[in-house]
């Protein structure tokens, strides 16, 4: 597969076979991640690998914030625990960080070069016939989540990858044409 190829062809991932993903191919797709370009060489990502009871814990997290929307105490209880149990499930997760420098220009190129590694590692991933599904969102933040990863106080998480064999593979997300985002500029 050209890199071309693989820029076409990856999607988000949704859906997972079983078929578990070995440490060796986790640490090829974080080998590919810290190639990124990365300003001043601060190598700001880091990569949390996460097990069963750590998916399950942040997944735990979610379901709780999820839960808080739902008036009835037994399904409250019910959507934390299908959301938790979800992410146990997962074939593989990893949750990103990057170390957050004082100087905010250093910041922002941080967290591009960190995005910039993520990106890495979902071609990687997809031309290696694996599946990612990158997820943000203010769960991150929260102390219960940060505790499932076992994140340190300087480092901010940016995203969670779902990683694993794909089950199925979901139509091309439409893009505007390319005509229609650029300007050329004499
Ligand atoms: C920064 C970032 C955050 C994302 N967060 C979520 C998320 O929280 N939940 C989700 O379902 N997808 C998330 N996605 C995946 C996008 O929804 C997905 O990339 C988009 O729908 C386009 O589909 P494609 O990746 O298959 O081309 C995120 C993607 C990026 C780049």
């Amino acid at each position: 597969m050209t890199i071309l190829e693989a820029i076409s062809s990856r999607r988000s991932i949704k859906e997972f076979t079983d078929r578990p993903i070995s440490p060796d191919e986790v640490e090829q797709l974080i080998g590919a991640a810290i190639r990124a370009p990365n300003h001043r060489s601060t190598e700001p990502w880091r990569f949390y690998v996460l097990g069963p009871e750590a998916r399950r814990a942040y997944g735990a997290a979610l379901g709780a914030r999820k839960a808080k929307k739902v008036d009835d105490p037994d399904a409250a209880e019910a959507v934390l625990n299908k959301v938790a149990d979800k992410h146990a499930e997962l074939p593989a997760m990893l949750a990103v960080s990057m170390l957050i420098d004082e100087n905010p220009e250093i910041r922002e190129e941080d967290y591009a070069a960190t995005y910039m590694a993520i990106q890495n590692l979902s071609l990687a991933a997809h031309a290696l016939g694996l599946g990612t599904h990158i997820k943000t969102g203010a769960v991150m933040d929260d102390p219960r989540s940060r505790t499932a990863v076992g994140v340190g106080s300087g480092e901010r998480i940016v995203a969670t990858i779902e990683l694993g064999e794909p089950a199925a593979i979901p139509d091309p997300k439409k893009r505007r044409a390319v005509g229609e985002v650029t300007s050329w500029v004499a």
